[in-house]
């Protein structure tokens, strides 16, 4: 099957030969075509150019689909490197009570957040979690979501735990896109663990671990590495056995404070490290130079209120910038990825090149997709959007809370919803 985009208005992100991320001042950089045409074969990037150059590449062997992009865009589709979305219930009323003015840290504190969640989903059968997260993946494929990361974490025992990685083993296998799988035993301590923190660390070290690498379930490591959670000790231990399994890290950090979080992940390689809040020089210093992409989580520090990540200052330090959404019941109930793009613009002053790089190839890089996904690349998956009419690449971000995405293609096949 052939399919042909013709008379796009402007092909968005471009990129001829692979590369990993852009950084610093290259994140800027952002290749269009105007007036382009993209032939996709089977689930793959053929070819793309401009239209004058279609009739060279054009021949009609086979069954062809033509699809007409005028006054449209065309994107790659974004990459979601980091999300909860496995989980049983909201946390409204969290949300209320946050409004009457109790922080995160109080409701955490309360036995609410992350061990709410975890209560619930104990309580929720397999099939029921992955019923309400595929749902959750169409809602955010019709809107541009191309490939998506998952972590577990609201299990918080080795049963539970097992039963989240087994429930995004099960998305990973039926879902269209593309799902990679996060152990985040290391996200709260369980009540009965309170009084010995290390207790449960040894727990996920000694059993959790060796039981989800036997199972194969789970493609990285993550740890809550942060005040009132994890320290940096406990993250170390963590990060070693993890590693010693073969499980690379992606790790949560400085969402709430100056922890350390940022140090032992780059110690330990980590594909990335996320939410950045606190950020301060030496944090930035440390990640120049690593192979770890510094993740930003716009929707968390909306929903939650928290101090914006210094991101400008990270983009001109020279370090790369992942966005993602974190799409989880307690401090970011949406995985839409084009408002993550606005606040990107406009609460992070990034430009619109910036925030394409971030939620696309950069964030490819940080759930470890970027060989396939990413960028309109030849050879790569045909995972992309083209967006209703629109101006220009700033029309996304600019019509915050409207959704400009109109067709969706993935792995080749024109989705309709
Ligand atoms: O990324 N910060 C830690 N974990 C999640 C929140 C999970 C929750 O509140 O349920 C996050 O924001
Ligand atoms: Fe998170």
């Amino acid at each position: 099957m052939k399919i042909l985009l013709e008379n796009i208005k402007e092909l968005v992100q471009v990129i001829d030969d692979p590369l990993l991320f852009r950084a610093g001042k290259e994140m800027s950089r952002l290749k269009t075509i105007k007036n382009a045409f993209l032939i996709i074969r089977d689930e793959l990037i053929e070819e793309y150019g401009t239209m004058e150059e279609l009739k060279d590449k054009y021949t009609d062997d086979d069954l062809l689909v033509e699809i007409d992009c005028t006054n449209r865009l065309v994107y790659p589709s974004f990459c979601d490197s980091h999300t909860h979305i496995v989980y049983a219930h909201s946390r409204e009323i969290e949300f209320v009570n946050r409004i009457a003015g109790l922080t995160y840290k109080e409701i955490a504190r309360q036995g609410g957040g992350i061990l709410n969640s975890a209560k619930r989903l104990h309580e929720t059968s397999e099939d029921e979690l992955y019923h309400s997260a595929m749902d959750r993946i169409f809602e955010v494929m019709k809107i541009g979501t191309g490939a998506i990361e998952i972590k577990s974490g609201y299990g918080l025992n080795t049963d539970d735990e097992l039963k989240m990685l087994r429930v995004i083993q099960r998305l990973k296998e039926t879902a269209p896109i593309c799902i990679r799988s996060t152990f985040l035993g290391a996200h709260a301590i369980p009540e009965k663990y309170k009084s010995k923190p290390s207790n449960y660390v040894d727990l996920i070290i000694n059993e959790m671990i060796p039981q989800v690498v036997a199972d194969e379930l789970a493609d990285f490591i993550d740890v809550f590495c942060d005040k009132g959670f994890f320290s940096p000790q406990d993250t170390d231990r963590i990060l070693l056995a993890g590693i010693k399994y073969g499980l690379r890290p992606k790790i949560h950090a400085n969402e709430l404070g100056f922890t350390g979080g940022v140090q032992v992940g780059v110690k330990y390689n980590a594909l990335s490290v996320d939410h950045l809040e606190y950020m301060g020089d030496e944090e930035i210093q440390v990640l120049k130079g690593t192979e770890t992409m510094p993740t930003v989580l716009p929707g968390a520090a909306f929903f939650l209120n928290l101090p914006l990540s210094p991101v400008r200052k990270m983009i001109d330090a020279g370090l790369p910038v992942a966005l993602a959404s974190d799409f989880n019941p307690g401090s970011s109930p949406s995985g839409n990825m084009s408002f993550i793009s606005s606040l990107g613009c406009i609460k992070y002053n990034m430009i619109p090149e910036e925030v394409i790089n971030a939620t696309t190839l950069n964030s490819a890089y940080a759930m470890g997709v970027s060989d396939c996904l990413g960028s309109i690349t030849k050879g790569k998956t045909a995972n992309l959007f083209i967006t209703s009419e629109a101006g220009s690449i700033a029309s996304l971000p600019y019509n915050f809370g409207s959704n400009l995405i109109e067709t969706v293609i993935i792995n080749g096949e024109i989705q309709s919803f």
